[in-house]
């Protein structure tokens, strides 16, 4: 019996699996198997990605830093970080902060705009999913993750909220079963100025609970916050760093955020390392000030090593480039499959994040752990079985390819043919089912 407290990615407990090592994309499992590893947002490069062996060995031989003192690796990695992902972005990017989890920057980003503004409450969008950490815990407002407990014969003991939380409505952004009535979102953002008007902070993320942006949604809750005299903040742990195709999904539209926060791949899934980003006029703002929030583990010498590295790798290997062609080669290839299974009910994605819906339980009454393995889970384990590891994010209804962004085509034809298998069961429920009622 495991001493662990399970902690489980996937709702449920049919889809066993204990890696015992890794190679490029690849998984190896205890039991022999070698699988795809199709969703793994914190492994930019894969496993055991050879410059970040290399830098991570280096950098086992330095001296025990804490983030109250200047470390000189430190400085370098937040240099790399602003020449190298910011360029071009000169005109408004500030200055940084490093930390060790997305969940923590997003809590240090939200807190740093409350004590600016002195406002208390805080925005985000429907279905919003920004870590489990302080504040960041209080805006995931997707129902089954909260930080509380999920009671297996149904129901939930959640902790209370820490602030009053806005939601704004989300875009649909599916390259698959789109809402046919999907309005402008100047249309269904009409009333988030008023509704932004006491917060201190609006955090948007890029991919969570499978939404996913246009240009559009990102520049009007801009502009609205801007208006509401609220500090936009894109939450970037996923995206960041390379994911979306560019180094930031913000970037993918005319407006800057006032803060971005990233983590996730930016230690090359080499060390636990994020950021919080700012803009220039933040920084002028914290002028004859010092913003009081530490962590003894923060700015490692073996976290900042891998942000140096990792930069450099994406850089030299134009991963940015290969995931746009891959994103190219997904996007085809699932409205494909979608098309062939009538259990999927929407499929939406941006570079190397993609989420593929099915038909079921609507996701505002979702409970994490049941009793039984939800569709979603039962679709992964399936996959599995033809060599692919599908996260579902503990959604019931979801499936997210996240692979590492090295993945080669034949491997993603792989993954493909995997989640294609894996959804002939969804298929055979979702007959049955219909035909019963
Ligand atoms: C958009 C977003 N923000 C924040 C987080 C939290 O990051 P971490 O798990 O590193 O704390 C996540 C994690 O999945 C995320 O998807």
């Amino acid at each position: 019996m495991s001493r662990l407290l399970r902690t489980g990615l996937n709702a449920g407990d049919s889809a066993p699996l204990t890696v015992v090592g890794g190679e490029g994309v690849y998984f190896h499992l205890q039991d022999g198997r070698r699988l795809i590893d199709g969703s793994n947002t914190g492994g930019g490069l894969g496993h055991r990605h050879p410059k970040m062996v290399e830098a991570i060995r280096k950098a086992a031989d330095t001296p025990v830093v804490n983030e109250g003192w200047t470390w000189i690796g430190r400085e370098k990695a937040a240099e790399d970080l602003i020449d190298t992902a910011f360029k071009g972005e000169e005109d408004w990017v500030g200055a940084v902060r490093f930390c060790i989890s997305g969940s923590e920057a997003n809590d240090m980003a939200l807190s740093l705009c409350q004590a600016l503004t002195q406002k208390t409450a805080l925005a985000t969008r429907e279905r919003a999913y920004h870590g489990l950490v302080g504040l960041s815990r209080s805006m995931t407002v997707q129902p089954h993750w909260h930080g509380g407990l999920a009671v297996h014969a149904g129901g939930t003991r959640r902790p209370a909220p820490m602030v009053d939380v806005k939601i704004l409505p989300a875009p649909d952004g599916a390259i698959y079963g789109a809402s046919p009535n999907n309005r402008p979102a100047r249309e269904y953002l009409a009333d988030a100025t008023a509704t932004l008007a006491d917060t201190a902070a609006t955090i948007i993320d890029y991919t969570q609970g499978g939404i996913y942006y246009d240009g559009d949604y990102q520049d009007e809750v801009a502009r609205r916050a801007a208006e509401a005299g609220s500090y936009w903040i894109a939450d970037e742990v996923v995206t960041g760093a390379g994911r979306s195709g560019r180094w930031f999904a913000f970037q993918g539209a005319q407006s800057r955020p006032d803060i971005v926060t990233m983590g996730k791949s930016l230690g090359g899934g080499a060390a636990s390392v994020a950021a919080v980003v700012v803009s220039k006029a933040i920084v002028e703002q914290l002028k004859g000030k010092s913003w009081q929030n530490y962590g003894t583990l923060r700015g490692h010498p073996i976290s900042m090593a891998a942000v140096s590295a990792y930069l450099e790798a994406v850089t030299e290997e134009n991963i940015l480039a290969h995931v746009r062609e891959m994103e190219a080669l997904f996007a085809r290839r699932l409205v494909e499959i979608a098309r062939r299974h009538p259990s999927v009910k929407r499929v939406a994605g941006q570079g190397l994040h993609w989420t593929v819906e099915l038909h079921g339980p609507d996701w505002r009454a979702w409970a994490a752990d049941t009793t039984e393995n939800p569709i979603a889970s039962r679709v992964a384990t399936r996959a599995m079985e033809v060599g692919a590891v599908i996260g579902t994010s503990g959604e019931q209804t979801s499936l997210f390819l996240a692979p590492p962004l090295i993945i080669s085509e034949a491997e993603s034809e792989a993954l493909l043919e995997a989640l294609d298998h894996g959804l002939q069961l969804a298929d055979e429920e979702f007959a049955s089912s219909n035909g019963s009622h």
